[in-house]
């Protein structure tokens, strides 16, 4: 146990991106609060590394009411209808708290925030720093942080929470040097991001890797929908390196146009109306289906265009885009990206109430660990948005919280202890676990699904979970947990993925026919939690 151990808070955040700082700078305002991150706040996560914008209802002509109907139809009906509303009529407050703290948004002349239209929108409403907003909201919150009053546990890695009967009252943590410490709380907001770098191929940070969704599960929260992972239409293909690093939909807001290998403008064979702003899913499935009938570039993906767009635009709009393909030998003012899908968000994750209330007393969480808001497909822009609405209530409902008095059941030590000694004995190296589980979720449990396939996918986990994993060092303790946590997450997605009978937004499954469309669907809700799995009925309670 480190020298620091036991320390003891009002509010316990787990996770640095974009929603664990909104909830720590809100929850700071109530009492004294701890974040807890496995990088450093403002480097980890996902939110740095969104490039296209913010969703929110700032013009007369846009409304809540055309913000909530975009969203629940991108999201194939599935989404929690009070979340919806939720986001929607907070989003314009939180990006005016971002503005106020110092976050400069593209602006036009009259000094409005500059929108750009984004996939499955009826209007424009995506607010933007050039193609690098998710940036500098980060920096914008981090110097906010730095005002307010949170002791930060850097490179300090959450391990499992601490439980005092059924309330989660804090975490058990490692640190960088494989030291355990707790940290006892009387609110826990998880907070810890996504999960698709289960995935051979993705836009996440390394952090992306479900901690969150795994650790809620071992403590017996239900997690809903988690078969919905979103893949991003549009990622690099190469160089090998870079494969799946995001190039941003605002290279198709700003008007960019996919072509396949035959120069055909083939979004006009699945969306006519929409064409390249159509939804994710629409899109995602389209370049994969081009790809996979043989319309493909040599690398394997398919053109995306902007040489037809005044160069000024391209400078000042996509100028990280227009580094980014610059370094990769592409100059995209006069020749092509190549880009394919990518796996790109989880729809799914912890069942939260509109205060940010999981199903276990104590815990709360906000952002991509949470489930429920963006249903079966998420509109690109609103994620930005969701760490900063559920990000803000998770703090303040989690600050409101009575003080209590927390005792820490030594078992729940003892067992951590357990688990890390058993690493040092291990014979499995980890990268090559990793290696094969993202593979095998690739073909699996990607783009297009079978029940075969899925069930191949988790015979593989299984296997892969029996590996005595080994840690060098205790240096190396924290990648074993974190292929544990991977593994988890894999085997929920699959589990979710075979509980959903139906195609229905990112979760495609060429096995079924089905009669019915998203909005008459008879299923709701797929739910997962240790004692409990199923698929809700349509109207039903799930
Ligand atoms: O394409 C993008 O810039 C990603 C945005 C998002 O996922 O919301």
């Amino acid at each position: 146990m480190r020298a620091d151990d036991g320390s003891d808070c009002h509010v316990l955040v787990i996770g640095s991106g974009g929603a664990g700082v909104r909830a720590a700078i809100e929850a700071s305002g109530y009492g004294d609060v701890v974040l807890m991150t496995k990088t450093i706040p403002g480097k980890g996560g996902c939110t740095p590394m969104a490039e296209g914008g913010y969703n929110a209802v700032l013009r007369e002509q846009d409304s809540c009411e055309i913000h909530f109907g975009d969203t629940m139809k991108g999201g194939a009906y599935l989404n929690d209808p009070e979340l919806v509303s939720t986001l929607v009529a907070e989003s314009p407050a939180r990006v005016a708290d971002l503005i106020r703290w110092g976050a400069v948004f593209d602006v036009t002349e009259d000094a409005m925030v500059c929108q750009r239209p984004f996939g499955g929108q009826r209007f424009p409403r995506t607010c933007y720093a050039g193609d690098r907003t998710g940036h500098e909201m980060m920096v914008t919150l981090i110097d906010r942080l730095g005002a307010c009053d949170v002791r930060v546990l850097s490179e300090v890695t959450a391990l499992d929470l601490l439980k005092d009967g059924d309330r989660v009252i804090g975490a058990v943590a490692i640190d960088d040097c494989g030291e355990l410490l707790t940290v006892t709380a009387d609110s826990t907001i998880l907070a810890t991001g996504g999960g698709t770098r289960i995935y051979d191929i993705s836009t996440n940070s390394s952090s992306g890797t479900g901690d969150g969704f795994a650790i809620g599960y071992r403590a017996g929260a239900e997690l809903i929908d988690m078969e919905m992972v979103q893949f991003h239409p549009t990622g690099a293909v190469y160089p090998y390196d870079a494969r799946g690093r995001l190039v941003t939909e605002a290279v198709r807001g700003e008007g960019g146009i996919l072509k396949n290998r035959l120069g055909e403008r083939f979004m006009k064979n699945y969306d006519p109306e929409r064409m390249e702003l159509s939804t994710r899913d629409v899109v995602a499935r389209a370049i994969a289906t081009e790809i996979l009938e043989g319309r493909g570039t040599p690398h394997s993906g398919v053109s995306l265009d902007v040489t037809h767009l005044p160069r000024h635009q391209i400078e000042e709009k996509l100028p990280v885009m227009l580094e980014q393909f610059l370094k990769f030998g592409v100059d995209i003012r006069k020749e092509p990206m190549e880009v394919a899908p990518t796996a790109h968000h989880m729809m799914g994750g912890m069942r939260i109430t509109r205060e940010c209330r999981t199903t276990l007393p104590g815990l709360f969480a906000c952002g991509e660990t949470a489930g429920g808001v963006h249903g079966a497909n998420r509109l690109g822009g609103n994620a930005l948005a969701d760490t900063q609405v559920f990000g803000k209530r998770a703090g303040e409902f989690a600050g409101k919280a009575e003080p209590r008095r927390k005792k820490i059941d030594p078992e729940q030590i003892r067992r951590q202890e357990e688990r890390l000694a058993a690493f040092l004995r291990g014979n499995a190296n980890p990268a090559y676990v990793v290696r094969e589980l993202r593979l095998a979720m690739w073909d699996g449990a990607g783009i297009f699904r079978t029940a075969g396939g899925v069930k191949d996918t988790l015979k593989v986990i299984s296997r892969l979970s029996k590996s005595a994993l080994i840690a060098d060092s205790s240096r190396n303790l924290v990648e074993c947990c974190t292929v544990q946590n991977m593994l988890l997450t894999a085997s929920i997605v699959c589990r979710a993925a075979l509980l959903r009978p139906e195609s229905r937004g990112a979760h495609t499954r060429t096995d079924i026919r089905q009669t019915w469309d998203a909005q008459n669907s008879p299923f709701s809700h797929t739910f997962l939690a240790q004692d409990r799995e199923g698929i809700g009925k349509s109207g039903g309670a799930a």
